[in-house]
């Protein structure tokens, strides 16, 4: 049986919403408390037994290469005066059997554009894992979300999208399903749409950001035609795929945050803060005493 070894992360985006922040920073190394947005999609998909990492990066995306390389001369610094724990956080960014493998993706074409440019290194007969890095799931004391999914991959040996519920309201923000049927925990997938207004979308079970899929996903990406947003569209891909093979969905069992957008981007950071093994006790206490405060203020008491 063909392990998941690879995972694709497409991080060519301009990360445009969080301008000035990311006019010569990737968005995907804006840090949630210590540890660079990136390296949270990459720790979930270590934690899943993933061993190879294939970024498909884009111009002013060079630090993404350098967080995951050898930082020689921090190391040696960091050895020479003996500190040793954050010489080992550093060390242990990416552990030593993994490989990562950068492909540039030349123009911002779409999701679709981006995954495609990872055919070249993935086999004919084994399936990978995509991961959006905006999309945070954090499943803290349970399984990581990738592993759920890969563990669904497995049994069923088909495609799997991560999806989850959403307001109406919000569905033209998503890829969203229609399903034709519950197959065990999962949901056999019967259609799905980028980006559907809310009076027209088929459900309001969303993909998020992680997807499991077989290599043929990759003739349907050459297939395809520019979809919503005039960009090739994953979405799109896998609309056709379902035509010759079953896809399910995985609603996974975690948190999600949207690391896309501002808000999400605070929330993430302050939940994680607020468990985070050396701030998050004091983290907790400032902010219940300054919920109190403000509180005591709107109440009058200043
Ligand atoms: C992408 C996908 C969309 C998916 C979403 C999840 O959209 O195209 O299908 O639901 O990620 O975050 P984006 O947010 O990049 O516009």
């Amino acid at each position: 049986m063909k392990k998941v070894t690879k995972a694709v992360f497409p991080v060519a985006g301009m990360g445009t919403r969080f301008l000035p922040a990311t006019k010569a920073n990737p968005k995907e190394m804006l840090p949630i408390v210590d540890k660079p947005l990136i390296q949270y999609a990459v720790d979930e998909a270590l934690a899943a037994g993933i061993t190879e990492l294939i970024f498909i990066t884009g111009r002013t995306k060079r630090s993404i290469e350098d967080h995951f390389d050898k930082a020689y001369e921090l190391e040696t610094e960091l050895e020479a005066r003996g500190k040793k724990e954050l010489l080992e956080i550093v060390r242990k960014t990416i552990p030593s059997h993994v490989n990562c493998i950068y492909i540039r993706q030349a123009e911002a074409l779409g999701l679709g554009h981006a995954v495609l440019r990872a055919a070249p290194v993935v086999s004919e007969d084994e399936a990978f894992a995509v991961l959006l890095a905006d999309d945070l799931l954090d499943n803290r004391g349970g399984e990581p979300v990738l592993k759920q999914m890969i563990d669904v991959y497995y049994y069923n040996r088909c495609s799997i999208l991560g999806t989850m519920n959403v307001p109406r309201e919000e569905t033209s923000q998503y890829g969203i399903i229609s399903v034709e049927e519950h197959a065990g925990a999962s949901l056999r997938v019967k259609g799905i749409v980028e980006k559907p207004a809310p009076e027209k979308a088929p459900s309001t079970q969303a993909v998020v950001g992680r997807y499991i899929l077989t290599p043929r996903i990759f003739d349907h990406l050459r297939a395809i035609q520019p979809g919503a947003g005039g960009e090739l569209q994953l979405t799109d891909a896998i609309a056709s795929m379902l035509k010759c093979e079953a896809v399910l969905a995985h609603q996974f069992e975690g948190v999600r945050y949207d690391c896309g957008s501002k808000l999400g981007y605070l929330q993430a950071t302050v939940e994680l803060g607020l468990h985070h093994p050396e701030i998050g006790k004091e983290f907790a206490a400032w902010l219940d005493g300054r919920s109190s405060r403000a509180s005591g203020k709107k109440a009058g008491k200043a």
